[in-house]
């Protein structure tokens, strides 16, 4: 049986652009509710707006940090699992380390303490392939080792010990997944890495030339959204009781391939510009990273859904209805 069946389920994060999918992938499960913990740095209304409609989905009334730790507490009370999504996104920690600090490392300890204390049967935290920096093989399994150099990497790495360290101090169930770039409605267009996608679109609908950085050979494993919220429901059903997880295609795909992948979908003839990284550039310390699937499949039973046309067509579809394609 569904270990969500009749299940209260906290998402924290759940206005993000992820936690939005998840939220509504657990909406499709015999869930008795379904409670968004968010305080809005990022999240949007729009991301859960149809899941709002549903009335076992509801928004957690009084905060939604979680650095309060209190609020975060009694947002715990009478909850089954949780799926903890909140974060300082990868920019943000470069420019606030010490906020991304509180956020996303002292964050991620108060969410871990508060499950111990309100018996949370399994938490599924969000981790990052930032974790691994450069590519030293591909594909990368999770014993790759940690090279990254950034403070956001560095946060996720933290999440990663202390939830280990919670299972073995308290036996607290926790499985965590490392995201490869995450693309699909509703995602930030600024976001570097992941948000190359929508910017190409936003260039290409606009009928300008759209942009690559370097020669176009650096290579990523690009996964659609809804195959990462199904991944998270997937961990939760999994009978690991603690773990690391890549979420990824393991299909190694390069900026110029992507963008002739968009060109041939809008079926347009423009053609690519190519410029050099800026000195400061955060993605040039990064141009290959393609996680191994072999783990997640074996033992947390994911494999993704979408092919990345497949994946591209659903957003270009998306833009088409919400009117960003006319922008
Ligand atoms: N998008 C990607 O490609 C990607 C890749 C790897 C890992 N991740 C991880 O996945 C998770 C979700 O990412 P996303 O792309 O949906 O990002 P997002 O910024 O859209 O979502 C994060 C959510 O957390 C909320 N939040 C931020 N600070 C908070 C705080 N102090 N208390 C409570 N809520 C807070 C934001 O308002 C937002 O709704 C994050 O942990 C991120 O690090 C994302």
């Amino acid at each position: 049986m569904s270990k969500l069946k009749d299940a209260r389920v906290l998402v924290i994060g759940g206005a993000g652009f992820i936690g939005g999918f998840v939220v509504s992938e657990l909406l499709k499960h015999d869930v008795k509710e379904v409670v968004i913990y968010d305080n809005f740095a990022r999240g949007k209304q729009d991301n859960i707006e149809q899941s709002l409609k549903d009335p076992r989905c509801s928004i957690f009334p009084f905060g939604g940090d979680v650095r309060e730790t209190d609020i975060l507490d009694s947002a715990m009370q009478g909850v089954d699992y949780v799926f903890h999504l909140a974060a300082m996104w990868l920019l943000h920690c470069k420019d606030f380390p010490r906020t991304a600090f509180d956020v996303n490392i002292a964050g991620t300890y108060n969410v871990l303490e508060a499950c111990v204390k309100n018996n949370i049967k399994k938490l599924i935290s969000s981790s990052s392939a930032s974790v691994y920096g450069d590519a030293v093989e591909v594909p990368m399994t999770e014993d790759h080792p940690f090279n990254n150099k950034n403070f956001y990497g560095a946060t996720k790495i933290a999440g990663e010990a202390m939830a280990t360290a919670f299972n073995d101090r308290y036996g607290l169930e926790v499985v965590s997944l490392r995201y490869m770039n995450v693309y699909g409605p509703g995602q930030d267009q600024h976001a570097v890495y992941s948000g190359v996608v929508p910017i190409m679109l936003n260039k290409i609908e606009a009928g300008e030339q759209p942009i690559i950085n370097g020669d176009g050979s650096q290579a990523y494993d690009f996964i659609y959204v809804e195959d990462v919220a199904r991944a998270n429901v997937a961990a939760l059903e999994a009978d690991m009781k603690i773990g690391n997880y890549n979420v990824g295609t393991e299909i190694q795909t390069s900026i110029k391939q992507l963008c002739d992948t968009i060109l041939e979908l809008k079926e347009s003839d423009l053609e690519v510009k190519y410029v050099p990284y800026s000195k400061d550039d955060a993605r040039a310390l990064v141009q290959n990273r393609i996680g191994s699937r072999q783990k997640a499949e074996k033992e947390i039973n994911f494999l993704y859904k979408y092919s990345l046309k497949e994946g591209l067509t659903k957003l270009i579809e998306w833009r088409k209805e919400v009117g960003i394609d006319q922008q």
